[in-house]
């Protein structure tokens, strides 16, 4: 019986994560974890209770009592929120500002940091964030760090807006993505950092199934050096 692995991939909104990490799961059989899913599903709360994102005593509340599942449901990933499909709200631009805010509230990074690990522990998963190799699990068997230009990961998250029926502007969202990639970057608590023992690899040039074809070698080596099949 092969080794479950912890697999990390880490990287700046727009650079393939989420397409890469489910489709990597599906084919490792492994359980796909979005933790930046977990951070908007804050965010949402957060929004439809009025909290101010630096109202850390309000946000603590709101994380104490959270529930967040992920479920697949006819082939499509699903998130739900104590209980409620909030798959759809969570990826609105609105909602996607504020979850750079709470984001950067170490009580929000405390609650769901200690989820992550409670998901991850027993391998077998795959995390797609900013914070998994360095922070969350350091001793990832396996990490990636996934990066583009910042022109190409505007264009693909206006794809992906448009795809999923949100009408916004190219311009602006290229501005959107290098506006949270900074407030990721320079935030004081666990900013979006490369681990130095991370596979770096830049997807501007690169097609899905390339980069997944890297990542499944790269995974299939680790294995092998564990002495699994
Ligand atoms: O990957 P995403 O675009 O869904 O992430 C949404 C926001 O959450 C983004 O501002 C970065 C933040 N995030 C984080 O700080 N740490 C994570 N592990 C995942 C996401």
């Amino acid at each position: 019986m092969s080794r479950k692995l912890i697999v990390a991939i880490d990287g700046p909104s727009g650079a393939g994560k989420s397409t890469l990490s489910k489709a990597l799961a599906k084919r490792t059989g492994y359980i796909n974890i979005d933790t930046g899913a977990m951070y908007r599903a804050v965010a949402l709360l957060a929004h439809r209770q009025r909290i101010d994102p630096t109202d850390e005593q309000a946000l603590q509340r709101l994380c104490s009592s959270l529930v967040i599942e992920f479920v697949r449901e006819a082939g499509q990933e699903r998130v739900l929120v104590n209980g409620e499909d909030v798959s759809r709200q969570i990826r609105t631009p609105e909602i996607s500002r504020l979850t750079a805010k709470v984001a950067a509230c170490p009580v929000v990074r405390d609650a769901l940091v200690r989820l992550q690990r409670k998901l991850g522990q027993a391998g077998g998963v795959v995390l797609e964030g900013r914070d998994i190799g360095t922070v969350v699990f350091p001793h990832a068997e396996v990490k990636f760090f996934l990066s583009a230009s910042a022109e190409e990961r505007g264009r693909r998250r206006h794809e992906e807006l448009r795809a999923a029926g949100v009408a916004v502007d190219l311009q602006q969202t290229i501005a959107e993505v290098e506006a949270r990639d900074a407030a990721d970057s320079i935030r004081e608590h666990a900013p979006l950092k490369c681990a130095e023992d991370a596979v770096v690899i830049d997807s501007t040039q690169m097609s899905i199934d390339e980069v997944l074809e890297l990542m499944t070698r790269e995974i299939a080596e680790k294995q092998q050096s564990f002495g699994g099949e």
